[in-house]
C-alpha cells in the first residue's frame, strides 16, 4: 500500500500553523487518493530525545556487542527509518524558529542520519540510501525570508534531505504570517492554493 508520511514539528503540535497546512495537504491528497494510508509523527507530542554521545555511541556500535541501553536506542532510530523507508510521499510541516529549523525537527534528524542505513560513504562523497520519495515541505514563517540570504532554513533542510537520497522536494511557503493578521490570512490562503495545485498536479485523473 502507498504511504504518505504527516511530519508535525511545530512546538503547537496540531495547532501549529504549518501543522495546519499538512493537514490540509493530507485531506487534500486523501480526498484525491484514498487508498493512500496517511502515518502522523508530531514531534511536540511524540518528541525525539537530542543527540547525545551516548546515544551516538550506540548508532556506531557493532551489533553483537551492544549494551540492552544501547540496543534499545538502536532500535529506536530504526524504526524511525523504517517508517520513513516505508514512506513514497513525505509532507513535512517546517517552523521557523529562530533563523532555523525546531530544535525537535534537528533531533530527529540526528536520529535518522546514519551512515551504512540512510547515506553511505564513498570515495564519490556520500551517497543517500533513500531514493524514489517525494518530499512537500510546508514552511510557516513570521517573516518574510523566501529567496534571500537569511533563508538558510530552505538550504539546510535541503542538504540534509539530499543526503539520504532525498532529492524530489518541493517547498510551499506562508510566510508574513505576524506582519499583520491582513497579511496573515492572505499568506496562508496562498500556501492553501499552491498545496491544492501541488496535489491536483500529482493525481491529475481525479482534477
Ligand atoms: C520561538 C519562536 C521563534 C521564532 N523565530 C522566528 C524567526 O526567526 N523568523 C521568523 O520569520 N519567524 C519566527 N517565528 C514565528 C514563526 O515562524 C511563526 O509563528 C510560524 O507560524 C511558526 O510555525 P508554527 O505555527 O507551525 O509553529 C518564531 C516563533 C517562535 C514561537
Amino acid at each position: 500500500m502507498k504511504t504518505l508520511l504527516q511530519l508535525n514539528t511545530s512546538i503547537y503540535s496540531s495547532a501549529g500553523q504549518s501543522s495546519r497546512l499538512t493537514d490540509e495537504f493530507v485531506s487534500s491528497w486523501r480526498g484525491r487518493n484514498p487508498q493512500w494510508r496517511v502515518i502522523t509523527r508530531d514531534l511536540a507530542t511524540d518528541p525525539v530525545p537530542h543527540l547525545t554521545a551516548e546515544r551516538f555511541a550506540a548508532f556506531l556500535s557493532k551489533p553483537d556487542e551492544r549494551t540492552s541501553v544501547q540496543q534499545t536506542v538502536v532500535e529506536y532510530s530504526d524504526s524511525l527509518i523504517d517508517e520513513l523507508r516505508r514512506a513514497d510521499v513525505i509532507v513535512l510541516g517546517l517552523p521557523m524558529y529562530n533563523f532555523g529549523v525546531p530544535s525537535a525537527l534537528k533531533a530527529y534528524f540526528d536520529h535518522i542520519a546514519r551512515a551504512g542505513v540512510t547515506f553511505q560513504y564513498t570515495e564519490k562523497g556520500p551517497v543517500g540510501l533513500l531514493k524514489g520519495k517525494k518530499v512537500y515541505i510546508l514552511a510557516a514563517r513570521g517573516g518574510q525570508y523566501a529567496g534571500t540570504a537569511f533563508d538558510t532554513e530552505t538550504s539546510y533542510v535541503r542538504q540534509f534531505l539530499a543526503l539520504l537520497g532525498m532529492t524530489d522536494v518541493e517547498f510551499v511557503y506562508a510566510e508574513g504570517l505576524a506582519i499583520s493578521e491582513a497579511n496573515k490570512q492572505t499568506s496562508i490562503a496562498g500556501a492553501k492554493s499552491a498545496i491544492h495545485t501541488l496535489t491536483r498536479e500529482a493525481w491529475p485523473a481525479a482534477a
